[in-house]
């Protein structure tokens, strides 16, 4: 179903991807959410915002309050996102360490994490990111990020039909339907976290 009513204004939404790799799957997932937001979420923006500038989280780099200026980059777009679309895959049981590293910099205070509403959406092997998921659900606790809970979106890399061709892009579209509703659940929460 078509989104009728057009919030305003727009929600902005930041992308991040736990891989860095060039035919990230994830980074796939975050390409799809956006044309599909463009085509049927309406009054919802994703952009992409890229971890792979980063420096290794250290705290010597920041100086008189300041931080090294991709960081400064990267804390101003969370900051300035009304939420956040999480797409990561699992490495050992957990959260990849460059998704890790964008969370433990963007939580350095002031945290411009919080009060945001976000979601997760993850490709990888077996489990196909669920138990990353969990814990990223956990460190959200701390930064005060608010997760939606349904519809759960996990897709094993390995399962046959691929959903995604060599180049990592989505190709599935029962996968995109699905990817659709996590958008939609993203965008209901938003309105009622901000009242809207
Ligand atoms: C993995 N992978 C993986 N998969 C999984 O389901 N559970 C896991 O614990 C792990 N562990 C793991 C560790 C390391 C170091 C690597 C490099 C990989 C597989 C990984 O999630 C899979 O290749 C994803 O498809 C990678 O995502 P991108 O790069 O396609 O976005």
């Amino acid at each position: 179903m078509e989104d009728t009513v057009v919030p305003s204004p727009v929600i902005k939404v930041a992308a991040i991807c736990g891989s860095i790799r060039k035919a990230s799957t994830n980074r796939g997932l975050i390409r799809s959410a956006i044309e599909i937001c463009e085509e049927s979420v309406k009054g919802m923006q994703i952009e992409l915002i890229d971890v792979s500038p980063l420096p290794m989280i250290n705290t010597d780099l920041e100086v008189e309050g300041r931080f090294p200026p991709a960081v400064e980059e990267f804390r101003q777009k969370v900051l300035a996102a009304d939420s956040i679309l999480f797409a990561s895959p699992e490495y050992n049981y957990s959260v990849p360490p460059p998704l890790k590293n964008a969370i433990d910099w963007a939580s350095r205070p002031p945290n411009v994490w919080a009060d945001k509403a976000a979601a997760i959406v993850s490709s990888a092997g077996g489990s196909g990111g669920r138990r990353a998921q969990h814990h990223l659900r956990q460190i959200g606790v701390f930064v005060d990020l608010h997760f939606i809970n349904k519809p759960e979106f996990s897709v094993n890399v390995h399962e046959l039909p691929k959903k995604f061709d060599s180049e990592g892009n989505l190709v599935d579209p029962k996968t995109k339907e699905k990817l659709k509703q996590v958008l939609q659940a993203l965008q209901r929460f938003t309105l009622r976290l901000q009242g809207r």
